[in-house]
């Protein structure tokens, strides 16, 4: 079953993000660094409701919050028409589609709310699943960028990939 985001409470998400941000590599960003405590994950989630054009959902599966999905819409006047993508699932969960039902789902939303038209996002040239998940649903490879994360001493390249929702013209 697929919600809003918006519909649960900041300790589920945190339960949620936590056991996906603890169990991969593949998150550019440290949960604690970008959600030092429960008060900035709640404020975020009402910022995100509030922006036009975002989709945010969660997917369960036997009543147990078991992925998401992120889709926000950047905030600059002249970058209002592009947004930003994340996602997960919880390891238990993962290869069983989930991520390809949600991807699909929330990529209908966007397109039939007619706000956004371009969809970005970075994923790590190592992240396999995740890159045949983006390349299935329609997004092209941008650009490689080198050495883009640092873990340890250990280099990664990222993938810069991005999806037109509906007709950008130049
Ligand atoms: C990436 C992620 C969201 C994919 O979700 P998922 O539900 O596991 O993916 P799906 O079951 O829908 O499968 C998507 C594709 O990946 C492939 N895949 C799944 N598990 C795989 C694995 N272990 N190795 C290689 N490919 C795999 C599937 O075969 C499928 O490709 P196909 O349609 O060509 O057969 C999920 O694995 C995840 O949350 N990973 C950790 C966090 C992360 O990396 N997030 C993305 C950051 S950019």
């Amino acid at each position: 079953m697929l919600n809003d985001l918006h519909s649960y409470s900041a300790v589920a998400l945190d339960d949620l993000f936590r056991q996906i941000y603890s169990s991969s590599d593949g998150m550019s960003e440290l949960l604690d660094e970008k959600y030092p405590d429960i008060r900035s994950l709640e404020e975020d989630v009402e910022r995100l409701h509030r922006l036009p054009g975002a989709v945010a959902l969660v997917i369960e599966v036997d009543g147990a919050p078991s992925g998401y999905v992120i889709i926000r819409p950047r905030t600059q006047a002249r970058l209002r028409h592009t947004a930003e993508l994340n996602m997960g699932v919880v390891p238990a969960m993962q290869g069983r589609r989930l991520g390809s039902l949600m991807l699909q789902a929330a990529l209908d939303r966007v397109a039939a709310e007619r706000v956004i038209e371009i969809v970005y996002l970075m994923v790590r040239s190592d992240n396999d699943p995740a890159i045949r998940l983006y390349r299935n649903a329609g997004f092209e490879q941008l650009a490689v960028l080198d050495r883009d994360t640092k873990i340890g001493d250990s280099y990664r390249d990222g993938i810069l990939m991005r999806k037109f929702v509906r007709g950008a013209t130049r």
